[in-house]
């Protein structure tokens, strides 16, 4: 079923447990994460990326993932990952998304506020729930680690329904095992009260440091490089296996699916604490 964030994210936060937000791209990707929300009985987030609604294929897949979280058991949430712009968050509710990302993060506090603030009115007009970011997590460019008096003078600034905070991730694989700075994320947890924190670079960040993380706050995680890494190296073996010949490219996929949703569920359960 389709949900937002606000029906999901402040319960997993009093449980101390987090809700997996996948980053997808196709219809395989997305079936893999529907699968294995099915199969763990758990809520999950899927995401796409602003970019693709720079083209036809934000609302082409919009429509597809639609579909998928309708017929789904589980709450599912469909967001717009890292929003830019004003008309990309039109663009994703236009297109049914149920909650957006707006990241300003790398612009003036002042113009990240107000984008955020619009972002936040245009999505609850509809229905939809809203995720900021205060701080930055580095996407090949410089971490700014969020401070706590950012952290709530942005959100008493918002309102937005979930906060990104910056505490040592970054977007993508690690060139360096990361520095995680629970404590920070603990006195930004204990200063907003319930709000639900969001961790984005969660790709490869070490298991106990999430656990910590949850702990201390974090009640959704990004997951983006993995998950389309499992994709890729799944399709490659499987090409590798095929040595030349053909398949249906359906049932060529299908593997490649039962690999992802593998994969999907296994973080479903961490994050659950299960
Ligand atoms: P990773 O690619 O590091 O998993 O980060 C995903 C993310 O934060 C998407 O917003």
């Amino acid at each position: 079923m389709l949900t937002t964030l606000n029906e999901i994210l402040p319960q997993a936060r009093k449980e101390k447990r987090a809700v997996a937000a996948f980053n997808v791209a196709n219809y395989e990707c997305a079936l893999a994460v529907i699968r294995a929300a099915e199969g763990e009985r758990l809520p999950v987030i899927m995401q796409l990326f602003q970019r693709m609604f720079r083209s036809e294929k934000g609302g082409d897949l919009a429509g597809t993932l639609l579909r998928l979280a309708h017929r789904c058991s589980m709450p599912v949430v469909l967001q717009l990952d890292h929003g830019a712009e004003a008309w990309q968050i039109r663009e994703a509710l236009a297109a049914g998304m149920s909650s957006v990302m707006l990241d300003g993060s790398m612009k003036p506090y002042e113009e990240n506020v107000s984008l955020t603030s619009y972002a936040v009115r245009t999505a609850h007009m509809v229905g939809a729930s809203c995720e900021g970011e205060i701080g930055h997590v580095a996407m090949g460019d410089d971490n700014a680690l969020t401070s706590v008096e950012d952290a709530v003078r942005f959100y008493s600034d918002t309102k937005v329904d979930a906060l990104a905070i910056s505490v040592g991730t970054v977007h993508g694989f690690y060139k360096a095992a990361p520095k995680i700075d629970v404590a920070r994320c603990r006195a930004i947890a204990e200063a907003l009260g319930g709000v639900p924190l969001v961790l984005h670079g969660g790709s490869g960040t070490p298991p106990a440091d999430i656990v910590a993380l949850i702990e201390n706050g974090i009640s959704k995680i990004n997951i983006a490089t993995e998950f389309m890494d499992t994709f890729l190296k799944s399709t490659q073996r499987n090409l590798e296996a095929l040595s030349g010949g053909f398949k249906a490219v359906d049932l060529f996929n299908d593997p490649v699916v039962d690999d992802c949703a593998a994969y999907a569920a296994k973080l479903l359960r961490f994050f659950a604490r299960k």
